[in-house]
């Protein structure tokens, strides 16, 4: 990751406004200090999203996605941290400040690349328009491919033999390794030569909509049937879908997500109208792209073909997709007849006979896995007790520890067998995650850090002992002390320290996030919560074993705080709060 100075990063974020950038994706209005919205990182009905103008964060109780403006463009737009404040800094009129990691040689190769790579997909739509370009034309026609998706995802043609990308850039050995680089020529015993030679293009873009790479399928017969550029800087295959950028605004409207295996099935559905379909690029499909679908949609509909290889994908795909299981997830499979893709299906039922596939005859994950474990295992008795251990063993891959439990008694329902492995973890690491995620609070901390976020100026008025709050959850403690010496760093009441804080730990934004946006703590609220957390202090230290000395001041103390609380309930009562 590039290192921007910080000084740099705050003056991006001061003169930026979050709510432009995320009014441009979702609909926002007015509620008491902060703008509320339907969250686009989750489908639903009503808003749960919400974004402070004045904090410059949002947050979505609904699905717990929250951030800044870098982490809205990365999070929503597919943007990489240096290009979400590349982005934003452009558009404030800031000059990016160079390091040496990003040196401006660099720079100016990126740029060139995606212009090259840009210049290339037009040239290739141009070749199908014109004389060379004529038995490809007849090929699209025959498929009966529309010429509003042939210009807009960029379907084009590269002529027989050599010389085509010379023709389009020129022929200097700078030109040559450039283009080289970018995937379009290879470097052969008697020089360079063109990749793609008649073939059928298509683009490939990025999430961002650049140009990174193409496919190309021969015309009639040969091999391979389909050539795609290969591995580049720019050009990751594993991290990218076919139609992505073209159909993520579509997906996410129609709360649909078809992944099918062809380019040709994405652009047939676009042809019929579903521009929701995406696709690997003809490898397996894997967990980072499994990721990105369940961004767009929480309920994507898998595609495969019905026979042996298809359903080997389809296991393939959901063994990669276990880890990333939520019950708010409801993915779906859909085996297709035998030798038949929706490309042809779509051909020969029509786009309504397809949905109705789609809605009627896929099946949810969970049967899925049940039916492919029963089909693996086989019958009797050794075969219950293979799919009990094979559950086991993919079961401990899941990461929500509630979907585990309800998938392992399934599958003990199923087999009358009841697991080992996938119970035995569960206890020894209730919700093992790859990813480092904070602890869940509990309910008076949570209110806690909400309060002392919300008013800045409260931080002020703790009391001396207050210092030792968190000591026993790492996460939060490095958060609270910084909190703690921003204040008596700054200036004024109105120091931003959610801002601040969000930019000095950007992995605990979320959780900053969550606390600005939600219910504001009020002073008798607060005034309580700070005696909960002095009395929860101070139980824990009697936990950890106090002298006799220290003993009997602390259960004073604790005496004297129960009865602080009772006249503040009856205070609150009184309010009528
Ligand atoms: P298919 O062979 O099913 O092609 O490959 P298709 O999409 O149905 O194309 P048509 O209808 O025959 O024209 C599915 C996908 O697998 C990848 C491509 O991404 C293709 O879209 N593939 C296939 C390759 O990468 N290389 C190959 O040689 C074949
Ligand atoms: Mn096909």
């Amino acid at each position: 990751m590039a290192h921007f100075p910080p000084a740099f990063l705050d003056e991006v974020v001061a003169r930026s406004d979050i709510v432009d950038i995320i009014a441009r994706h979702v609909e926002l209005k007015k509620s008491g200090s902060n703008l509320m919205g339907l969250c686009p990182f989750h489908h639903e009905k009503s808003p749960s999203f919400s974004v402070s103008p004045d904090k410059q964060l949002y947050y979505c109780f609904g699905c717990g996605q929250g951030g800044g403006a870098f982490q809205f463009l990365m999070e929503h737009d597919g943007y990489s941290f240096p290009e979400a404040v590349e982005y934003l800094a452009e558009k404030a009129g800031l000059e990016v400040p160079q390091d040496s990691e990003r040196s401006p040689v660099d720079e100016a190769r990126q740029k060139h690349a995606y212009d090259m790579l840009g210049r290339a997909s037009h040239a290739m739509s141009r070749a199908l328009d014109d004389e060379q370009g004529a038995k490809a034309r007849a090929y699209l026609e025959q498929r009966g491919m529309p010429a509003d998706i042939i210009r807009d995802y960029g379907l084009g043609y590269t002529p027989f033999g050599y010389g085509f990308m010379n023709k389009v850039f020129g022929n200097d050995a700078r030109t040559n390794a450039q283009l080289e680089a970018v995937g379009l020529l290879f470097k052969g015993d008697h020089g360079y030569g063109d990749r793609f030679r008649d073939r059928l293009m298509f683009t490939i873009r990025d999430r961002r909509g650049r140009v990174v790479g193409f496919g190309g399928r021969v015309l009639g017969e040969g091999e391979p049937k389909y050539l795609n550029s290969p591995e580049t800087d720019w050009f990751h295959k594993s991290d990218l879908l076919y139609g992505y950028s073209e159909h993520r605004d579509s997906i996410r409207k129609a709360r649909q997500l078809v992944v099918v295996e062809g380019y040709m099935d994405v652009l047939g559905m676009a042809a019929h109208g579903l521009r929701i379909g995406l696709a690997p690029l003809g490898t397996a499909i894997g967990e980072g792209q499994i990721r990105e679908i369940f961004r767009l949609c929480d309920s994507p509909v898998f595609s495969f073909d019905g026979d042996r290889a298809g359903r080997q994908a389809a296991w393939r795909a959901l063994e990669r997709m276990m880890p990333l299981l939520k019950s708010e997830l409801t993915p779906r499979f859909l085996y297709l007849p035998e030798g038949e893709d929706p490309d042809s299906l779509l051909k020969a039922e029509g786009a309504d006979a397809f949905q109705h596939r789609l809605d009627e005859d896929s099946t949810p994950v969970l049967e899925t896995w049940l039916k492919g474990l029963k089909l693996l295992a086989g019958q009797g008795a050794d075969g219950r007790a293979r799919m009990a251990k094979k559950a086991d063993t993919m079961l401990a891959t899941m990461t929500d520890g509630y979907l585990r439990q309800a998938w392992r008694q399934e599958v003990e329902h199923a087999t009358g067998i009841t697991l080992q492995q996938a119970r035995r973890r569960m206890s020894a690491n209730p919700d093992a995650s790859p990813d480092q995620k904070p602890p869940e609070l509990n309910a008076i901390e949570e209110r806690f850090m909400a309060s002392l976020i919300q008013r800045p100026e409260r931080i002020g008025h703790l009391p001396d002992l207050a210092d030792s709050f968190f000591i026993d959850n790492a996460f939060i403690s490095p958060l609270y002390s910084r909190a703690f010496s921003m204040k008596a760093e700054a200036e004024d009441d109105n120091t931003d320290i959610a801002r601040q804080l969000a930019q000095e730990f950007p992995d605990s934004q979320t959780m900053i996030s969550r606390w600005v946006n939600q219910a504001t703590v009020q002073n008798i609220e607060f005034k309580s919560l700070l005696l909960d957390m002095e009395a929860n202090d101070i139980r824990r230290r009697i936990k950890r074993g106090l002298s006799l000395a220290e003993s009997i001041p602390a259960q004073t103390r604790l005496r004297e705080i129960k009865k602080e609380q009772r006249i503040l309930t009856e205070q609150l009562h009184e309010t009528g709060a």
